[in-house]
């Protein structure tokens, strides 16, 4: 059984506001008993993409645990690298693999420099392919962007372009069990390629149906920051909520 501790979009942006919201997460995290196997960040770290963003981020998001962080819209490869991965500032895609025992996460860098909405090229789908061609189940495949709509118009604009190139590679390996993203800032269940896809609470916000609120864009600011227990056992994906006060 492997227990992962999934948290996103922490949107560091100077102010103390993000600052407290992620210390808090971090603080419960690190305190629980555990054990935990992993920590997934699903991007958006730093508000602006700026080497001074990464650096709060670099010293607040430290848990006891393997940790593995992929970039989101708001984030700037090259400055992600640097400061969060110590490696030379490229604007390649930052694809990363984690193995627990004979679990894999295969990481993906679902961002387009400069755009909002997502988008896995060639080089980043041939790395899965590559990752998933050399491991067994189960394998968790994660990003920023939601592959399909979540019924939240404004961020369904900026989901996943073309997802069927993503479709494709899931289909022809069916050792991937469930994709973990984030980039909605709600917590969410949904389907594609018929998987699981779960979508992370954000740290810095919550973002809310048409149905809950008239507001534009929709999103509250006041409801507390929150992230997911994953439980993977026995080939099942199984995923827990949580608020952190
Ligand atoms: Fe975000």
């Amino acid at each position: 059984m492997i227990t992962l501790v999934h948290v996103s979009d922490v949107h560091l942006d100077g102010s103390a506001r993000s600052t407290e919201r992620v210390e808090r997460v971090v603080r419960h995290i690190s305190g629980l008993p555990g054990p935990i196997d992993a920590v997934l960040v699903t991007g958006d770290i730093a508000d602006h993409g700026t080497a001074e963003e990464y650096e709060t981020a670099r010293d607040l998001l430290r848990f006891p645990y393997p940790t593995i962080i992929c970039p989101g819209n708001h984030d700037s490869r090259p400055e992600f690298r640097k400061v969060l991965l110590g490696e030379a500032g490229s604007g390649a895609p930052v694809n990363q693999v984690l193995r627990l025992g004979d679990a894999t996460i295969a990481l993906c860098d679902s961002s387009i420099p400069g755009r909002d909405d997502g988008y896995l090229d060639d080089e980043t789908l041939r790395w899965l392919a590559e990752v998933l061609e050399s491991s067994g189940a189960p394998v968790l495949v994660g990003m920023h962007h939601q592959p399909v709509p979540v019924g939240i118009p404004y961020v369904d604009e900026i989901a996943l372009k073309e997802p069927e190139r993503l479709e494709e590679v899931l289909h022809a390996h069916p050792q991937v069990v469930g994709l973990l993203v984030g980039h909605v800032h709600t917590a969410a269940a949904t389907t594609f390629a018929g998987l699981p896809v779960y979508v992370a609470p954000g740290v810095a916000s919550t973002a809310l149906l048409p149905q809950e609120s008239t507001a534009w864009p929709p999103i509250d600011f006041d409801l507390p920051p929150g992230f997911a227990l994953h439980v993977l056992a026995d080939g099942r994906l199984t995923s827990h909520a949580r608020v952190v006060l």
